[in-house]
């Protein structure tokens, strides 16, 4: 683990905190490389020896010094817009190692994606099967490499917002759907069906969800080798969790060990898309208490207002997460029992109840496990400009994102009305 306490500080990849925030100011979010790859290369010691291809979910963090660092492990990504897609070809990522994902892409979105030749495409509805062929024509593309991203309905454990899956999901083809598929891409010559996809959702730490998966998925597969498709690869996509209070996190041995017994005799190659297991834990919020709010009667919460809001980390506005709080020391205070939350006009902006803490004002608290779906969730609102990045790399702490200033957020406004 990159946080721990020492007598005196709260070190996070061998720095103190305290230096930390006072690089750049707070809030800031910290991450540390060591941490990255060492995940990195947990999935790939577990799985071994099944051999599996890694398309990190650009989504998760689309930092471009952490991409470009995620690059030289000779990995490749998964992207779901022009933005994230430009941004991997800008750290010089081999177009056939990107797979464009996304339920709406759009025509200029796959036009982009065909000139620079990405190596496969997840198709997720018959219509987009439609509007590619259209594309590719125009363009006159030919063998354009793509995968069915199948729904098959398998409810996982996560909160709802963060499962995929359901009967009722926007995302993916149901089998019910496939035979259309079937009939479309069989018309033209200039798509290649060459493997099959599915993502159950996030957060997700038993294998059970992904067996049951598989069942749906390799009936899809006998029907598609039926009408005559050759399979090559099949993509579990991610939502592997990370460890918590009630759980150690996704075992990718137990992935490994299934992949060997389901899929022994099938000559696939398997892709994941891992987003929050990388980049989750190593990544650190650190704000500052603007002030202590001490309950004035019974029933009424201690409030430390810090400096963070939900414009900056959202996930426990969206998704009810509970994030883990530390202090860093302080001298002046007992713990004592709290909600943390920030400065921003919503009564949801708030990130944890009933903490105990000891913090008092002009203190620092640190917000873990926030890597992945931290800063790529943040937003302007309040009209507050997005935070820095830190990046802690061999003892050497970079700003791989300078904070925005006030007019960052309004150089693209206009006053006046055009002529
Ligand atoms: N592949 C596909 C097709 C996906 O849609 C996603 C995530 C991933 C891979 C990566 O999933 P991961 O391994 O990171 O769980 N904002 C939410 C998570 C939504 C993720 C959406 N898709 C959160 O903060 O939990």
């Amino acid at each position: 683990m990159s946080l721990y306490q020492t007598r005196e500080q709260l070190i996070f990849d061998g720095v103190d905190v305290v230096t930390l925030a006072e690089l750049d100011g707070t809030p800031v979010y910290v991450y540390s490389w060591s941490s990255i790859a060492q995940q990195l290369t947990t999935i790939q010691r577990d799985l071994a020896p099944s051999k599996v291809h890694i398309h990190y979910a650009v989504k998760a963090n689309s930092n471009l010094a952490i991409l470009h660092r995620l690059k030289k492990h000779e990995i490749g990504f998964d992207v779901v817009s022009e933005g994230e897609l430009s941004k991997v070809l800008q750290i010089g990522c081999d177009p056939a190692k990107i797979v464009f994902s996304g339920v709406g892409k759009s025509r200029e979105e796959l036009s982009f994606a065909l000139k620079v030749g990405v190596g496969c495409i997840n198709i997720e509805s018959n219509a987009e099967i439609i509007r590619l062929i259209e594309v590719a024509n125009q363009l006159n593309v030919t063998d354009t490499k793509i995968a069915l991203r199948i729904n098959p309905s398998v409810a996982i454990e996560s909160h709802h917002n963060i499962s995929t899956a359901n009967s009722t999901s926007k995302f993916g083809i149901f089998p019910e759907e496939l035979d259309q598929s079937i009939e479309h891409i069989a018309r033209n010559r200039n798509l290649t069906l060459t493997g099959i996809s599915f993502h159950l959702g996030s957060e997700i730490h038993s294998i059970q969800p992904y067996r049951q998966a598989l069942t749906v998925i390799l009936d899809v597969v006998d029907r598609l080798r039926s009408a005559n498709f050759s399979i090559h690869h099949l993509n579990l996509g991610g939502g592997f969790g990370i460890p918590n209070q009630d759980s150690e996190g996704f075992s990718f041995k137990e992935l490994g060990k299934t992949l060997r017994q389901t899929l022994q005799d099938q000559h696939f190659t398997v892709h994941i898309e891992p987003g929050r297991f990388i980049l989750g834990q190593a990544g650190i919020l650190i704000t500052r208490v603007e002030y202590l709010k001490e309950n004035s009667g019974k029933n009424r919460p201690t409030y430390a207002i810090v400096d963070a809001g939900m414009n900056d980390f959202m996930r426990p506005m969206l998704y009810d997460a509970k994030p883990c709080v530390r202090s860093v020391t302080s001298k002046r205070s007992k713990p004592k029992k709290m909600n943390i939350a920030g400065p921003i006009c919503e009564s949801t902006d708030v990130f944890c109840t009933e903490t105990m803490l000891a913090t008092g004002a002009d203190d620092l608290l640190v917000i873990e496990d926030v890597g992945a779906y931290g800063f790529s969730l943040s937003s302007n609102y309040n009209t507050r400009p997005r935070i820095a990045e830190l990046l802690i790399e061999n003892d050497e702490i970079h700003i791989v994102r300078e904070r925005e200033t006030i007019s960052d957020l309004n150089k693209l406004e206009n006053v006046k009305a055009r002529d």
